[in-house]
């Protein structure tokens, strides 16, 4: 059933370019974007001030990317919450918010108690989930499956991908109705997404060995930094999510501007930094803080697009991605981050489908 990979983690890895594949079929093709799954009229999305993103762990981290192409592409305020959040607080929704819920297993109990709320308050709730039939698609108003397939692994990948090519889809799809992009410019924004499973299956291919080499190096290392602006800070949180949950070292994400307020004090020699720069209009500021962590000894692993040289005078390492239109970057980059957490458990010898204290469906708050 491992359909002959020594884990499901690493199956479901390698299924992203076919998940891919299924998550855009029947609702994008050149110069076409229709999400017909979606009933929502042009004046009810025209009427929403604001949309509200709601859920947990890397669904939570899906939502984030969401957040920033959201705001980008269609110019409405999104905010977001950790659903245990935001079911305590009081959250300012009204039947004036689209409360968008995103969940793999569809059962999660503090994103679902979320939904419920939103639901009272008034707002609409629109659900991306994976599991067809599960509670918070049953529950929600309208309802975008992710179609990743079956996903075994506690630690969450093509589920991640396919909620984040979820949120891309969603973005253009209300840039469309809001006539914040050209038709033009939607078209090419379409192309560059269609371009997405092939890269993918091109970055799988591009990251193995070198990944392998770097989790031989780091799985001794106590810590582990990742950092990155923009989609690509919200990158860094997930891959060091990923890192910890299944090798348990521990790792944190910052936005790269923020190590001189505070976590620079921890860069000692040798510690590893892991560097995402895919946001060019960003890159340089990037290069100035991988310069920062260098002058104080860590080991920095770039990740950037193929083509992009400068970077490598200044770290120990570089992955290249192929190169994709950067808003779309999420998709790709963040593979060579899965590969890392899971080859640096294999290599410390941890159960990487089972990792401790965790569970894959967490029903219980
Ligand atoms: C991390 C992971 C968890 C889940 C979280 C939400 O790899 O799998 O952080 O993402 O528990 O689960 P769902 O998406 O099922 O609501």
């Amino acid at each position: 059933e491992k359909g002959g990979y020594p884990h499901f983690m690493l199956k479901e890895i390698y299924e992203q370019p076919a998940a891919l594949r299924r998550v855009m079929a029947d609702r994008v093709s050149p110069g076409k974007i229709e999400l017909e799954e979606i009933n929502l009229s042009t004046e009810e999305i025209k009427d929403f001030n604001k949309i509200y993103i709601l859920a947990c762990g890397t669904a939570y981290y899906s939502g984030m990317i969401g957040k920033y192409v959201i705001e980008e592409l269609t110019r409405t305020t999104v905010e977001i919450d950790v659903a245990s959040e935001f079911r305590y607080r009081d959250p300012i929704v009204d039947d004036k918010t689209l409360v968008i819920v995103v969940s793999q297993s569809g059962e999660t109990a503090d994103t679902l108690a979320g939904l419920r709320l939103a639901q009272q308050k008034g707002a609409r709730v629109l659900a991306l989930t994976n599991v067809v039939g599960s509670t918070i698609p049953r529950e929600a108003d309208e309802v975008f499956y992710l179609h990743a397939g079956p996903e075994i692994a506690v630690a969450s990948t093509k589920a991640f991908t396919n909620m984040v090519a979820a949120f891309y889809l969603l973005a253009l799809y209300i840039a469309k109705i809001k006539d914040t992009v050209s038709r033009e410019e939607l078209a090419v924004y379409i192309d560059e997404l269609l371009k997405l499973p092939k890269l993918a299956a091109e970055t799988l291919e591009s990251s193995e060995e070198m990944i392998k080499g770097r989790a031989r190096d780091y799985h001794l290392q106590r810590d582990a930094f990742f950092i990155g602006r923009n989609t690509d800070y919200t990158l860094s949180l997930e891959g060091a999510l990923k890192l910890k949950e299944i090798s348990y070292i521990h790792a944190e994400a910052y936005p790269a501007g923020e190590l001189k307020h505070g976590p620079l004090a921890l860069i000692i020699e040798g510690v590893p930094v892991i560097a995402i720069a895919t946001r060019m209009s960003l890159y340089e500021k990037t290069l100035s803080n991988i310069k920062e962590v260098k002058a104080r000894g860590a080991d920095v692993t770039a990740i950037t697009f193929r083509g992009e040289k400068e970077v490598e005078k200044s770290v120990d390492h570089v992955l290249y991605i192929p190169k994709i239109n950067e808003l779309f970057s999420g998709v790709l980059a963040i593979i060579p981050l899965q590969l890392l957490a899971y080859y640096t458990a294999v290599e410390k010898g941890y159960d990487v489908d089972q990792p401790r204290n965790l569970a894959k469906s967490v029903t219980v708050e």
